[in-house]
């Protein structure tokens, strides 16, 4: 079914599917929180870091942690991705909501799933739900590492 294409943000090429994006996301979008540049990885000592890829489409992700030993809470989650908008929104929730108020202790971050995140955006357009789980992921995949350097 063709779907009224002016109240739409974005269409597909062949004008058949649309989605509207929550404000929430177009915020994370336009304004990614703790996006790690080129600039600071040079510098950053990482306790934990992972890299994942995404069956469905090919995009990538990276997360690195600092976690404070003594309290074993998250003290920050900087990331990465060649992903799409969707993908990067819900990275940056999910890196907000992982260092917040001193930040989530490793285990309860473990629990953090993709659900979790898409409450946190506002939810994600149906064809776009596999893209937030790519952070999920890759902050796993940071949170091994580091224990596995313990
Ligand atoms: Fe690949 Fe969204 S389409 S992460």
């Amino acid at each position: 079914m063709t779907q009224d294409l002016s109240k739409s943000d974005v269409a597909s090429k062949d004008k058949q599917s649309a989605w509207l994006y929550s404000d929430i996301v177009k915020d994370h979008f336009f304004n990614p929180r703790n996006l790690m540049t080129d600039e600071d990885e040079k510098n950053y000592k990482a306790d934990g870091v992972g890299v994942v890829g995404s069956p469905v489409c090919g995009d990538m992700m990276k997360v690195w942690i600092k976690v404070d030993k003594e309290t074993n809470r998250i003290k920050e989650c900087k990331w990465r991705t060649f992903g799409c908008a969707s993908a990067i929104a819900s990275t940056s929730v999910m890196s907000e909501m992982v260092a917040k108020k001193g930040g989530m202790k490793i285990e309860e971050a473990l629990k953090i799933t993709p659900q979790d995140i898409l409450k946190e955006l506002g939810g994600l357009p149906e064809p776009k739900m596999h893209c937030s789980v790519l952070g999920d992921q890759a902050l796993r995949a940071a949170i091994n590492d580091y224990q596995n350097k313990k």
